[in-house]
Parts: C-alpha cells; structure tokens; sequence
C-alpha cells in the first residue's frame, strides 16, 4: 500500500465536450471517494492522442476537464487533480506494461475496434496499445478502485491481467485493482439511437446532452429524443429510448422507476420529456456556474494542476523504483 487509506483513480480524456454520459457514468461519483480514499483524478491528455487533436482545443480542454473535475465537487485539497503528461511515468510504465500485454488481448478490445473502425485513415500503434497505458495509469498509484463507466470494463480486466501476470513474474508489484461501476447510470444511451452509448465524439449534436449546454439546448435536445409509439413511461428492455430518459431523470431527481411511471401515468411523452430536460438542466446548473467562474482564473487552475503533478510524481516514483529493481535496469 502506498498510502495510509486505500487508493481510488480514474480518468476523463479532453478528447471533445464532455457529456452528461461522462457525468453521471463517472466524475459525479468521483467525489464520494474524496474523504475515505486516497483519490487521484487524471486528465488523460496522452490518451486523447491516439485521435489527431487540434492542438490549441487540446490545451484549452485539458484546462476545461480540470475545472469541470472542481465544478463537479472535487475539492483539490481532498483530491490530487493533474495531468498525465506531467507525470512522466505514466509513459515510461506505459511503455513497461506494453512488454507484457499480449497482441492477442489488444486484439480483443472492443474500443480498438470500434475505433479503429472510425478512424480508418489512423489507425496508429497508440490506439492499439491504449489500454497497456491505461493500466499503467491505475497501476502507478497501486490502485484500489476505479470508478469508471461500464464501456471501460474491459480495459479495466486487462489491467488486472497484467498486473497480475507481473506480480507472478516478479513477485507482489503491484495492487490488483477493482472497478466501481455505478449499476443506476453505468451507459447512459445516445437520445437519438438509444441503443448506442452517448459518446462525445458523436457528431449528431442533438444525441448528445453536453455538461456545460445551456437550459434552451438542454430542452431542445430533451424534446426531440427518440422515444417509442407506445406513449407509456414504463422502464422496460424494448423500450431504450424512455428507459434512458427515465434513467436519466431517475439520476437527477433521486426518483425511482416505480414514482416515474406514477408520476407520468396517462401524460404523453411530451410532458415527460420536458420534465426530464427540466430535471437535468437543473442539476447541471450549478455545475456550469461554478465552471465558468473557474475557468476565468486560469492562474489558480494551473496552481492546482501543478500540486497535483508534484503529489501523483511522489507516489508514481516509489512504484517506479519498484518496478525498475525487479525487471533489473540499473539504478
Ligand atoms: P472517457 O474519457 O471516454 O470517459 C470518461 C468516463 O466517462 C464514462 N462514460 C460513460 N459512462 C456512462 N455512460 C456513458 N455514455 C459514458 N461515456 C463515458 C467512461 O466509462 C469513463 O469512466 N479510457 C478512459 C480514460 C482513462 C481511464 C484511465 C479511466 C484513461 N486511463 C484509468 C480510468 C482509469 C476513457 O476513455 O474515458
């Protein structure tokens, strides 16, 4: 253990506009770690380029995805907040770890493919080796938790895997770690083709419900969500598009299915879906206040990102020791 509490970590890209899929699947749930854990949030800025980045909006996000981290309640006394190019190691355990995952389970990975199968005209050696640098991510801070969304489950076995399989090479390594999935809001669906996840990268802009649109888009796009022809709010398998919806106001409103079918008994859709952009509009309010008065003192977010650098290279560096002793470089 590196540290007196157990070790939570996790990570967003700054790879395009955040959305409510990446708030309510993840960084809301960052902060119930914060008191109880030794919590470290990454803004995974080296993985954001195994897609071709435009490099002022990557800067400009990398700064966005850290204030959105404090917006979101993550005080960055109780937390280390930081960027992962600032810490070196995650390139250098990225590049260790890649000697020890097989081609064969880079192969498997479901993002690569989906990826690869949209960026056809770059489908580069990062992409593919992805997730060796994601478990060198987790592995670093010998981590016990990973909060994470349930499309990265299976980065988040291979992880294990790997650090398992060092550990049986070199002895006891590194923590094995074990995901936190939040079962209520794990996929939050595009509200357009409810049966594919709301992904930042979709470039159907009413598909998706970024964290810092305002009120009228957040309406507006509530509005025109696809639901079915069956005009009933009831939670059901062959009805994604009103069970995302009720997911999604079941998230905001601390409601249960059962008083959302009650609640909009014998309504149509329209009230329904007013109701939810309502809901989300105003819980993501807060948040996108407090964004906007964080990003204007971009002095004070570059303070908080350096700390964090300084903190995460601290407890990066003991497991580096480790690591480079047991494989056998020269001190
Ligand atoms: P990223 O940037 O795609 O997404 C950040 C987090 O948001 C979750 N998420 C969702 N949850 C529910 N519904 C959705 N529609 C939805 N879309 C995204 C993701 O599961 C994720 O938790 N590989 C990671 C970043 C990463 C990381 C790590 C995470 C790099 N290193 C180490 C944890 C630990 C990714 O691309 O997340």
């Amino acid at each position: 253990m590196l540290a007196d509490k157990k070790i939570v970590f996790s990570g967003v890209q700054p790879s395009g506009n955040l959305t409510i899929g990446n708030y309510l699947g993840a960084i809301k749930n960052f902060s119930r770690f914060s008191e109880d854990f030794k919590t470290f949030y990454c803004v995974v800025d080296l993985h954001a380029i195994t897609v071709r980045q435009v490099p002022a909006e990557l800067r400009r996000r990398t700064y966005e995805t850290l204030a959105l981290y404090m917006a979101c309640g993550l005080d960055e006394k109780k937390n280390t907040l930081f960027v992962q190019s600032h810490v070196p190691a995650h390139a250098e355990l990225g590049w260790i770890l890649d000697c020890y995952t097989m081609f064969g389970e880079l192969s498997r990975m479901t993002q690569f493919k989906d990826k690869s199968a949209k960026n056809a005209q770059n489908i580069n050696a990062g992409l593919f080796t992805y997730p060796s640098l994601m478990a060198a991510d987790i592995l670093l801070y010998q981590t016990d938790l990973v909060p994470v969304g349930i499309d990265q489950k299976q980065h988040l076995e291979l992880a294990r895997d790997v650090a398992m399989r060092f550990n049986q090479v070199y002895g006891d390594t590194f923590t094995v770690p074990e995901g936190y999935i939040s079962t209520d809001t794990m996929k939050i669906m595009s509200l357009a083709e409810p049966l594919s996840k709301m992904s930042k990268s979709d470039s159907n802009q009413n598909a998706v419900v970024y964290i810092l649109d305002s009120k009228d888009d957040v309406l507006r796009k509530f509005k025109k969500a696809v639901t079915d022809s069956e005009a009933c709010v009831r939670y059901s398998e062959d009805k994604p598009g009103v069970s995302n919806l009720m997911t999604i106001y079941r998230a905001f409103t601390g409601k249960t299915f059962e008083e959302i079918e009650r609640e909009f008994d014998g309504k149509g859709y329209g009230d329904f879906k007013m109701a939810v952009g309502e809901a989300c509009a105003d819980g993501l309010a807060p948040v996108r206040d407090e964004f906007a008065r964080l990003m204007a003192d971009k002095a004070h977010l570059e303070t908080v990102m350096k700390a964090g650098a300084d903190e995460a290279a601290y407890y990066a560096r003991k497991t580096m020791s480790k690591v480079r002793r047991k494989i056998g470089f020269v001190n």
